[in-house]
């Protein structure tokens, strides 16, 4: 039983940080191999009942965190991150739709995967919900990979048999059929979990929503994931498809996909009756704000969020998002929160930040207890956060007076530099 002895950074059921200068975190192997949080808290109150029980790793001068959770993220856009668009259609269409073609040659998904999973690691991401292709094969090929590491990955192949150009449309029928059986090829394997995955309403028919739907009414554990209410244009485009749903989000609702376990990317331009729908489903938001500021999106409505009280977290939705980082994440999501013209702007405290991007996430994604936090229960993946990485995060950290100061520096100055090691549990 590995007992490590650093700071230590965990949450309370109220999303309130619990940090201790110097912390114990000990962790032992459950049945199935997967290292569980024993004990965590200020190591003079805990290290004599645990003496003697483990190895004591010693990090002065380090920080072990909660692994971060990502909401959304593409592995296949890799390759697409920092493409200029007008917009979200013309970026689809000009440079994700062709990149997502090669997804079709398995070496080549092979390889993608095993970089996407390198570098999320390298950033401290340690759950991360994954769009793959419309190639069954890509989910083979990442969750091949995630389950070689261990990690506590949801993922699923998408669905899109219309208004797609050839190469990454798939066919009704078959889709669906390729989504149930890998639903039972990788649902439950290790720490894996499969997710129902339409690219967004406007790509796939009618056909292909309802038979997502009777698979999210058969396989009630498995997750849904899509995007909704990213873009102006978009959203034009979903009233022409469906002039029978009240708004973009209730097409999803009429068609079975809203229910927990349900996590929609963007989520920026809602009403109150959608807002209402989202915590009346139990449904989730993935909020992506380096993505909606790169592609001219919009900006969340944290508040009015909040107001209503339906669940968010952050995710980075690499490649319309520009880095794998949450700390850069993190601090496009208060310049989001600033943002006082299309709404009213707020200053998102700096444990609200990293909660959202850890046990808020996954609490947002049903996944509270098991991931995101390092309580004890918790699957122990966690990361080891260096204060001192460069001379300026160390000068700026050395002057914090209390935790809101230390983890704002963190969040405004950090990158991949600070993540000196992360762990699997
Ligand atoms: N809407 C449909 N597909 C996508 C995608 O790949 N990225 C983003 N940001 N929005 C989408
Ligand atoms: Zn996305």
């Amino acid at each position: 039983m590995p007992i490590y002895r650093s700071a230590l950074l965990r949450f309370a059921p109220s999303g309130e940080a619990i940090y201790e200068q110097d912390g114990l975190l000990a962790t032992a192997a459950d049945a199935h191999g997967v290292q569980r949080v024993v004990a965590a808290g200020d190591w003079s109150a805990l290290s004599a009942q645990h003496a003697g029980q483990g190895e004591v790793i010693h990090l002065p001068g380090r920080l072990i965190a909660p692994g971060f959770v990502d909401l959304h993220i593409h592995y296949p856009q890799t390759d697409v991150i920092g493409s200029p668009a007008e917009g979200l259609l013309p970026w689809l269409e000009n440079y994700t739709f062709p990149h997502e073609t090669r997804f079709s040659d398995a070496g080549y998904a092979n390889e993608v995967a095993r970089f996407f999973i390198d570098e999320l690691l390298r950033n401290g991401v340690t759950t991360a919900f994954t769009f793959c292709t419309s190639h069954p094969g890509s989910v083979d090929a990442l969750m091949g990979e995630a389950h070689q590491r261990r990690m506590r990955m949801v993922a699923g192949k998408v669905l899109q048999d219309r208004h797609s150009p050839d190469g990454v449309r798939d066919q009704t029928e078959q889709s669906l059929i390729d989504t149930e059986s890998l639903i039972q090829r990788w649902h439950g394997k290790g720490r894996l979990g499969y997710a129902i995955t339409p690219r967004f309403a406007p790509t796939s028919t009618d056909a292909q929503l309802r038979g997502a739907g009777e698979l999210a009414a058969k396989y009630r554990d498995v997750w849904i994931q899509s995007h909704v209410a990213e873009n102006l244009d978009e959203i034009r485009w979903v009233r022409e498809l469906f002039p029978a749903s009240r708004s973009y989000l209730s097409v999803y609702d009429d068609f079975g996909l809203m229910r927990e376990r349900s996590i929609y990317a963007h989520c920026i331009h809602f009403d109150a009756e959608d807002r209402a729908l989202m915590r009346d489903r139990g449904v989730a938001a993935a909020v992506c704000p380096t993505s909606n500021l790169f592609l001219g999106s919009g900006y969340f409505d944290f508040a009015k969020a909040d107001a209503v009280g339906f669940g968010y977290g952050l995710a980075s939705d690499v490649g319309g998002g520009t880095s794998f980082s949450p700390f850069r994440t993190m601090l496009e999501a208060y310049f989001v929160g600033r943002e006082g013209q299309a709404k009213q702007g707020q200053s998102l405290s700096p444990q609200a930040l990293w909660w959202q991007h850890t046990a808020g996430a996954a609490r947002a994604a049903g996944l509270e207890g098991t991931v995101g936090n390092l309580q004890p229960g918790c699957e122990a993946d966690f990361v080891v956060i260096n204060p001192q990485a460069t001379p300026l995060i160390a000068r700026r950290t050395s002057q914090a007076r209390n935790l809101d100061e230390l983890l704002f520096a963190l969040i405004v100055l950090g990158d991949d530099r600070l993540i000196e090691r992360t762990q699997i549990a």
